[in-house]
């Protein structure tokens, strides 16, 4: 895959066309507004990202994200989109931190963050170069390709290299059979469902709330040469899933009690989404069909009575938490 390509991927998931209306161009460089609901996503004040473009031989490159995030209306958040083995990487280098200076906010003179004091700058990166936690992933990746291909994360999109992900992967790669109709639900950038398509030459649908993780989830099926058997689409729970599966996976957001930034790849405030996932689950699983569920370690205060629940591994990172297993009462 080249460089470009990954980059217009990203910009496509983000609805950028290029030919949106400029709102401040200065010599070489240009900034243009993105969508508010691009801004919904990255959780930036006022709903507002701006994509900053240098002009290079006529040509626009889009070289950054800029959005005020809502809860440190104090920073600036920057996103490159600058891949590291772009061709113009270094002459961009050397060219674009004339534009990141304070003067930056004056010039774009919007009224949206007008009169905020912006103290610091914090990157917000696409992960171009992620690596998941553990072996696990790496020795099935180095059967169907010479190396642990890079796949990329997102911005926004929960990163793949932690050990709840880890798990869930072993889990669900001892539970699933050939054959199975296979669900990833919150699937993030869900190498799982890339692995999943890899190892069952099947179809495998994958859904998730975030449509950033989508198009994640899209780009690495087709870096892992899946993209034709990984579906994927948004839907919030099972608002826009209509089949019933027999193996359906989902590492969710832990419960929390406490009032937490709105965060649907770590907190599932109040245990909606889990309560949710678990009362429908019987309207989307085969009669044999299983959820493999990475959730809080004690589930009973959520299970319906038409569920059967027992645990497959419980464990310890900072906080107790378990792989279960659950299937519908026969
Ligand atoms: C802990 S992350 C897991 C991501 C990925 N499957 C992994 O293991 O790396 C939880 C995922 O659930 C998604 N999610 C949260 N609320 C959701 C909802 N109501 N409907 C669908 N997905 C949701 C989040 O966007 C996030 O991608």
């Amino acid at each position: 895959m080249s460089a470009d390509y990954e980059v217009s991927f990203f910009l496509n998931a983000l609805g950028y066309t290029g030919s949106e209306a400029v709102h401040s161009s200065f010599d070489d460089f240009r900034v243009q507004k993105l969508s508010p609901e691009v801004g919904r996503l990255f959780g930036a004040l006022n709903d507002l990202v701006l994509i900053a473009s240098v002009n290079c031989d006529g040509i626009w490159i889009p070289i950054s994200l800029l959005y005020i995030p809502k809860y440190e209306a104090k920073t600036i958040g920057v996103t490159s989109l600058v891949h590291p083995e772009h061709r113009l990487r270094t002459w961009l280098e050397l060219t674009v931190p004339k534009f990141f200076n304070r003067d930056l906010l004056k010039a774009v003179n919007l009224q949206e963050w007008m009169g905020l004091e912006i103290l610091g700058v914090f990157p917000c990166p696409v992960f171009w170069e992620e690596r998941p936690l553990g072996l696990e992933y790496e020795n099935f990746f180095s059967k169907h390709f010479e190396k642990m291909p890079k796949l990329p994360v997102f911005p926004t999109v929960y990163p793949y290299n932690n050990p709840y992900a880890q798990k869930t992967f072993v889990h669900c790669m001892k539970v699933g059979k050939p054959d199975d109709k296979i669900l990833v639900m919150g699937c993030g950038a869900s190498i799982e469902a890339a692995a999943l398509a890899l190892q069952f030459e099947m179809e495998i649908h994958a859904t998730d709330i975030n449509p950033l993780a989508i198009a994640n989830t899209k780009l690495i099926a087709d870096y892992c040469g899946v993209g034709d058997w990984v579906k994927a689409w948004v839907s919030d729970g099972y608002a826009e899933i209509q089949s019933k599966y027999d193996l359906i996976i989902l590492n969710a957001p832990l419960v929390s009690e406490e009032d937490r930034p709105e965060d649907p790849n770590r907190f599932d405030v109040g245990g909606k989404f889990l309560k949710t996932v678990l009362q429908g689950l019987p309207n989307h699983l085969q009669t044999s069909g299983r959820l493999i569920l990475m959730s809080r370690a004690d589930l009973s205060p959520y299970i319906p009575p038409q569920l059967l629940s027992h645990s497959l591994e419980l464990f310890n990172i900072g906080t107790e938490v378990g792989i279960h297993e659950l299937s519908v009462v026969g």
